[in-house]
């Protein structure tokens, strides 16, 4: 659905308004809380009444808390409003809306903005009947909301939606359409256009090369050969700054000869979310013209953990690029080995910061549940500034420290590493402690080859999106499948470390 953001002074009588109930106290009109009562609408947060007769669909964002609690997510979310106003408009086919009073700042309006444009757009690539509303939906915004989104910000906010629509699609996209050899072709499609923009892919060869045996062990049963996508985002003058996102991007975890059973290896497909985030990301970013000031590579080992005769099995050691020798003790846990690599890699580039974002561990599904992101690393300045971002953008993320005293637990004994903790506990914090061996240059071994003169541990941070980036519902969309979550808040805090260069 394309949609169109208008600015109107008045509402004609084909739109549908949407008006915010805090309290029917603090509603003006008599007539309207005369309706309300007459429908015994109480204005719980995201309870919604629509009138075909007033054209006007009403929100509860009346939060009432059952109990004191101080968990920062806890507030009226209006990405989530937006989303809500569209869900329940949904069965009238709506064409236009007017949005008016009721939100004072220009993110909350842009909020309720992108859950509108968001809601709209449902996933239909395999539906023979698509479900789109209807080919345009008009977002009128009144004298006043005008004023808070400027003619550029409402571009900036197409686009941000654009890159959460190329997200959300490819993570939905199933393994047989998503594969580590088309992913090369959408990629180019999506993103080939750009001047800014380099891209690279390493074929199975090179990684071989490379001694990038993680991605080569767990990729090598498929069809499609394993490839890492490599691509530069150019700032428009002198980099002062370098950021390497990396994103797990197995386009599906049957769990190899470990195999997933009892209907876990349904959803795997979503198991490149961490690549597909990444992938709206620079879309987003790349749209809006890329950055002036800071170079943002984006990294992702494309595999797929299946099974055949020349599949990996438990008992294997890895030499992985870093120098460090892991033992496969479960092949389910094959996120980690490609990581290690593309880890590995990264900091070849030399960067100031590395994020990576991958659906790990079921762990962090069951430690901070299917609506959290758990947040883990080696830095407090950069985690809390990520923290900040995801705060801001109400995107739930949760700080959860690596437990040094579990360290101790992913230690191998013929070999220096195991791919899996010996503690039955926190698979989350585990994970997140093998992948801070990754992010050092310590173990390099062919240091002069490599060119690394000055080994160092790069400042990093892990994202384990493993239920927040596809759930059933319980997301602030409400939908099925693939959220989206995060993309907004890496392209904030990307966009935030690069106007912090000239300051
Ligand atoms: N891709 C999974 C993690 C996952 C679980 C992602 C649920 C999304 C939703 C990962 O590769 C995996 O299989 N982890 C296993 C490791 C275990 C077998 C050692 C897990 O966490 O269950
Ligand atoms: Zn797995
Ligand atoms: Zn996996």
């Amino acid at each position: 659905m394309d949609i169109i953001l208008n600015s109107s002074d008045s509402a004609d009588k084909s739109i549908i308004k949407v008006q915010l109930v805090e309290s029917l106290d603090k509603i003006l009109l008599t007539s309207t809380i005369e309706l309300l009562n007459s429908h015994d609408f109480k204005p719980k947060y995201k309870a919604t009444f629509y009138s075909p007769e007033s054209r006007t669909v009403y929100v509860g964002t009346d939060l009432e808390n059952e109990i004191e609690n101080i968990d920062p997510y806890n507030i009226v979310d209006y990405y989530e409003i937006g989303a809500t106003v569209l869900e329940t408009l949904k069965p009238f086919k709506p064409t236009h809306i007017y949005l008016d009073s009721g939100i004072t700042t220009a993110h909350s309006l842009q909020l309720l903005i992108l859950g509108i444009i968001q809601s709209s757009w449902e996933f239909d690539d395999y539906l023979s009947e698509k479900k789109s509303l209807h080919p345009t939906l008009t977002l009128h915004l009144s004298p006043a909301m005008s004023d808070l989104l400027p003619e550029s910000e409402k571009s900036k906010l197409l686009n941000i939606s654009e890159g959460i629509i190329l997200t959300r699609s490819v993570v939905n996209q199933t393994p047989e359409q998503l594969n580590p050899t088309s992913v090369q072709t959408l990629i180019k499609s999506e993103l080939a256009s750009f001047k800014n923009v380099q891209i690279k892919f390493l074929p199975f060869e090179e990684l071989e090369k490379n001694h990038m045996n993680g991605i080569t062990f767990v990729g090598r049963a498929s069809i499609h050969e394993p490839i890492v996508a490599h691509i530069i985002l150019k700032p428009s003058n002198t980099a002062k700054k370098k950021v390497c996102l990396v994103g797990k991007g197995l386009t599906y975890d049957s769990g190899g000869y470990d195999i997933k059973t009892g209907g876990s290896m349904k959803t795997m497909k979503c198991d490149m979310a961490g690549a597909g985030t990444l992938f709206g990301v620079i879309k987003a970013l790349a749209l809006m013209g890329g950055l002036e000031h800071t170079e943002v590579h984006w990294i992702s080992a494309f595999a797929e953990n299946l099974i055949d005769s020349n599949a990996y099995k438990s008992d294997d050691i890895i030499r992985t690029m870093s120098g460090l020798t892991v033992e496969v003790v479960n092949t389910d846990a094959e996120g980690r080995l490609t990581l290690a690599d593309t880890l590995a890699y990264a900091t070849l580039q030399d960067p100031d910061y590395i994020i990576d974002t991958a659906t790990l561990t079921g762990a962090c599904v069951r430690g901070v549940s299917e609506y959290y992101t758990a947040l883990m690393g080696n830095n407090d300045e950069l985690a809390n500034s990520l923290l900040d971002v995801f705060e801001e953008e109400n995107e739930r993320t949760v700080y959860t420290p690596m437990p040094e005293v579990l360290r101790k637990t992913i230690k191998g004994t013929i070999s220096d590493l195991l791919n899996l903790s010996t503690s039955p506990n926190a698979g989350h914090l585990t994970a997140g402690l093998f992948l801070s061996y990754f992010v050092s240059q310590k173990k390099f071994p062919n240091k002069d080859i490599l060119g690394i003169t000055d080994p160092k541990t790069y400042p990093w941070v892990h994202l384990d999106i493993a239920g927040s980036a596809y759930n059933k519902k319980n997301n602030q969309l409400n939908v099925d499948g693939a959220t989206g979550q995060s993309v907004r808040s890496l392209i904030k805090w990307v966009q935030r470390l690069d106007s912090s260069c000239v300051e």
